[in-house]
């Protein structure tokens, strides 16, 4: 190695980067409304990761599926998506009534934006993350103190949050994980909320707040442009049904009628919190699930979690 790249790396590592482009970039997400601004965060934060190597394996446990923390890197660039879930903690922790918020970030990849993007305009904020990757959590480590933000990390947990014991769990005011995937199939969000809300304090704030999966006779894209939907479940209907009797709630939806140049599709709507909702196509992970059914028959939904998955009629049909 070069000895310019080694000063260059002696650099990086020891100097926070400036403050007012974090500032700059926080506050876009927040408020603004350019849509560059999630790749104009990747493209700074990853400069500032330019000596590590992120993963391309994805984990696979029994509970589900973790993306690979490239992958999890390349989630802030879906603008929406990562507005919804940063604008929604913000309103959150404002919400709470004191400055001096604790949050808990599950699944916080190696960019871990929910904080790199919150923490400069809520100072006195603390944030404890968790994260099933050893790679993802060493690269979030290396950023968080590279953008001068280790003041307000209070741990950085290695950890699969489907069987690990929360330290200090009654602490926190607010839990925010993004873990999954449209449908609620693949990904760990219902296991790991199963696992840990149950530890922490009962009005503890989750983001996301809801998520709804719907039967939906769709004409365009768009959620505008649905016509007419059907509840299958919420995640509320979900973990309250698993909590009480250990197992998921099954139910019989009709399909709603669909004309000829329709089509019917599961769609997934999240509400992050009150009104900050990621709407059906707004990212992929409330993208439309095409489904077929016979005109007039009833379909049965009932969810599984080893691995987490949406069945239709007993099946799983669908990536
Ligand atoms: C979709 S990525 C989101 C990353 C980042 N929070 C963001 O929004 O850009 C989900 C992250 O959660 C982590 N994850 C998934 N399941 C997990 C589990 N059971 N325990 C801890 N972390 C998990 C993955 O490794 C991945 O880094």
């Amino acid at each position: 190695m070069k000895i310019c790249s080694i000063f260059f790396l002696l650099f990086v590592g020891l100097m926070p980067a400036p403050a007012q482009d974090l500032d700059r970039l926080a506050r876009e997400m927040l408020f603004g409304a350019d849509t560059s601004c999630s790749r104009q965060c990747y493209q700074y934060f990853m400069s500032l990761l330019s000596d590590q190597r992120l993963e391309t394996e994805s984990i696979l446990t029994p509970n589900g599926v973790a993306i690979s923390p490239e992958a999890a890197a390349g989630c802030m660039l879906e603008h929406t998506r990562t507005q919804v879930f940063v604008r929604a903690l913000y309103q959150a922790a404002k919400s709470v009534g004191k400055e001096d918020v604790k949050i808990l970030y599950v699944g916080c990849g190696p960019l871990a934006p929910f904080m790199t993007l919150t923490a400069p305009l809520l100072p006195k904020a603390r944030y404890s993350l968790v994260e099933i990757s050893e790679n993802a959590a060493a690269s979030a480590g290396v950023l968080i103190r590279r953008l001068g933000l280790q003041h307000q990390l209070d741990t950085l947990i290695v950890a699969d949050a489907t069987a690990m014991q929360v330290p200090g769990a009654l602490q926190y005011d607010i839990i925010i994980t993004e873990t999954m995937d449209a449908g609620l199939n693949g990904e760990m969000m219902i296991p790991i909320l199963i696992h840990i809300l149950p530890q922490l304090k009962k009005d503890v704030v989750l983001i996301p707040e809801e998520v709804t999966l719907e039967l939906v006779c769709s004409k365009n894209t768009g959620h505008e442009a649905y016509q007419e939907r059907r509840l299958i479940f919420t995640a509320t209907d979900l973990l309250h049904c698993y909590f009480e009797t250990g197992k998921f709630p099954e139910t019989e939806v009709l399909p709603p009628p669909c004309a000829n140049n329709a089509k019917s599709v599961i769609c997934t709507t999240v509400r992050a919190f009150r009104d900050i909702y990621l709407y059906p196509e707004a990212s992929a992970i409330t993208r439309q699930i095409p489904i077929r059914y016979i005109p007039g028959k009833a379909l049965h939904f009932a969810y599984s979690m080893t691995p987490p998955r949406l069945l239709v009629d007993g099946r799983w049909r669908w990536r």
